[in-house]
């Protein structure tokens, strides 16, 4: 692993003010940041690791555990507050067996909330990877779930 990472963080110069697109680069590369990745970052900007860290636990879009196969975002913007979201949270999290933030055991889903994706006209919205759900109930999250993991 170390390899892999090295191998990403040699196309920077090892510049304090890359520290973030040197996350972006090897969470893409690994899918998350990893013990190994972040003392590999430190160590590479010169930084003490506790500090690495507090950037990057800063911003939501860092995991620091490995993510499922596939990402499902429940919308709470507005919109799709309004309209139910808080509904289909209670049953993602319950058909899933897991709450916002976490991954399941079977590693299929992870599950987070999101503030608007940009589809307010058919609130309440899913969006699992690319695929957008709208207009939502939670008696048919079941069928949104069966068909990314049949
Ligand atoms: S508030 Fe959910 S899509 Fe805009």
């Amino acid at each position: 692993m170390e390899e892999r990472i090295r191998t990403v963080l040699a196309s920077f110069e090892g510049k304090r003010n890359d520290l973030i697109p040197m996350l972006q680069a090897v969470q893409d590369e690994l899918g998350h940041l990893s013990d190994t990745a972040m003392k590999e970052i430190a160590s590479y900007v010169g930084m003490p690791e506790s500090k690495v860290y507090g950037v990057a636990t800063f911003y939501s879009q860092f995991y620091f555990e490995p993510r499922g196969e596939h990402e499902i975002k429940v919308c709470l913007g507005t919109a799709c507050h309004v309209t139910g979201g808080l509904q289909i949270v209670d049953a993602m999290e319950r058909e899933l067996g897991v709450k916002c933030g976490g991954t399941t055991c079977d590693q299929k889903f992870s599950l987070e909330r999101v503030n608007c994706v940009g589809a307010c006209a058919i609130a309440p919205v899913v969006m699992v990877d690319d695929d957008v759900y709208g207009r939502l109930e939670a008696k048919t999250v079941k069928e949104v779930l069966e068909k990314h993991a049949p």
